[in-house]
């Protein structure tokens, strides 16, 4: 916990007990088993108690069916234990797919690692109606006016299922919505890389609309805790997207209900490959009277790593867009380790600010918006709560070993699209400057086990495994 003086206390008196130590969670009150009668009437009836950093002493909850398929992979072991999220990426997931087993089975399973101890289990929300508005590999089932269903087939039937009392001592973290409001914010009108399809979805509002009741329904269980996505820092780390980001989460976060007090944070990086600290160059650094900002890799961003944005985009959130002071960040360390034999062990040559940059940066990409299964990419820090002031945990968002799009056109049921930055071939657009993909070839389906991605991200691993 980063601010131990500004623990934020929500409290839902279900019963009629006087309160307990304000950094106790309900399950370290609970006595005996969970899922013992006794445990059951003392779950019932004690108040719920938010803790302000749900990851600080808890564990985190290791999905078995990630953890089957990174366990069968030569290797695989090394990493098989770690916690992943699970995410609910379609109506049909809440109650199971082929492979993947459905909300109840996770959060029995949950409460079973739990062991009567505190358990933080992440959700990623993620079915927005016109879903994934500036790609194809991830667009949803659901098109962009059934915001009806979204609300009603989905987040509805998610907080039936997370209120139920067998599940009170978890803490539950749900990631709501990635890409979804950056996409307003810089693809919807105007700029370079805007898509007709975030232009609807910002005219019909219901992005900001679907976020709003996701966060309020969501919150109102009472042991939730929202973290809205927030792009990264090679997405909004501009100042021309930064601030009118900060405006749009606040809208969102207001929006169909929803106070700012329904978010107990925002996180970074979910499922991309930024470095989390560029450890041989900084924003302030100069060659020759040129400032690093001017060469192509930073092309005039604010920020060269994720954390650094991270904490400023926090700061941002709670002095222009009125959140909590205690908000705290998450940022998605799955993928971006960038280690291996690519990575530099020093700065660059101060010969001019390309040298410099290009031979020190750790982030190998060709360019800092490839998104898709980057070839040379690496697992990266381990999770662990409260990295950094402000910073509530480094997590493992996107599941290492999980494609983000396939490389050509699969025909499938899941929405999913082709699009040409999973390919190896494309020579890009406006929102990777019209450069290579970086994608690695023979990708499947976004959400699909890709064998030689997951191989690869654990021999780049940093720190090594
Ligand atoms: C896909 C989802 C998948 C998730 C995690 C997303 O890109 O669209 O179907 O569950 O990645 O791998």
């Amino acid at each position: 916990m980063y601010h131990l003086d500004t623990t934020r206390l929500f409290v839902f008196l279900v019963g009629a007990l006087a309160l307990g130590p304000a950094c106790s969670s309900p399950a370290e009150e609970a006595p005996g088993n969970i899922g013992s009668s006794a445990a059951e009437s003392a779950a019932s009836t004690a108040p719920l108690v938010k803790v302000d950093n749900p990851y600080a002493g808890a564990r985190v909850y290791v999905n078995p069916d990630w953890s089957a398929k990174a366990a069968a992979e030569p290797n695989g072991s090394r990493i098989a234990n770690q916690p992943t999220a699970v995410w609910l990426d379609r109506i049909a997931a809440i109650n199971g797919t082929s492979g993947a087993r459905g909300l109840v089975a996770h959060l029995d399973e949950a409460v079973r690692q739990a062991g009567g101890n505190p358990l933080v289990i992440q959700l990623v929300i993620y079915d927005l109606p016109g879903r994934d508005c500036a790609a194809l590999a991830s667009n949803g089932e659901l098109g962009p006016t059934e915001i009806g269903r979204y609300q009603h087939e989905y987040i509805d039937v998610i907080a039936g299922i997370l209120a139920r009392q067998a599940y009170r001592n978890l803490r539950i973290v749900t990631i709501i919505e990635p890409d979804s409001l950056p996409n307003l914010v810089t693809n919807a009108d105007g700029q370079p890389g805007a898509t007709p399809q975030c232009a609807t979805m910002k005219q019909n509002g219901n992005y900001i609309t679907g976020v709003g009741y996701a966060l309020h329904t969501l919150n109102a269980v009472g042991n939730v805790y929202n973290y809205v996505d927030a792009g990264h820092h090679a997405w909004l780390g501009w100042d021309s997207n930064f601030n009118p980001a900060i405006d749009v989460m606040k809208q969102a976060a207001t929006a169909a209900g929803a106070t700012v007090n329904d978010v107990t944070g925002f996180i970074t990086n979910t499922a991309n490959y930024s470095a989390l600290v560029e450890p041989y160059f900084k924003v302030t650094d100069t060659v020759n009277g040129s400032s690093v900002r001017q060469s192509k890799w930073v092309d005039w961003n604010y920020y060269v790593d994720e954390r650094s944005f991270a904490t400023a985009f926090r700061n941002g959130l709670v002095s222009r867009g009125g959140f909590p002071s205690n908000i705290g960040m998450l940022i998605d360390t799955s993928r971006n380790g960038s280690g291996g034999s690519a990575r530099p062990t020093g700065p660059g040559p101060m010969t001019n600010v390309d040298a410099y940059v290009n031979g020190g940066r750790i982030d190998r990409r060709i360019h800092a918006g490839n998104w898709c299964n980057q070839s040379g990419a690496g697992i990266g820090e381990r999770p662990r709560a409260n990295p950094a002031s402000g910073i509530d945990a480094y997590v493992w968002i996107k599941p290492p070993g999980e494609s983000d799009g396939s490389s050509t056109y699969i025909p499938n049921t899941e929405g999913k699209g082709f699009d040409r930055m999973c390919d190896p071939t494309y020579t890009g657009n406006a929102r990777n400057g019209n450069n290579m993909s970086g994608a690695l070839p023979n990708a499947p389906l976004s959400g699909h086990w890709f064998s030689q991605q997951f191989q690869q991200l654990m021999a780049n691993a940093f720190p090594p495994l």
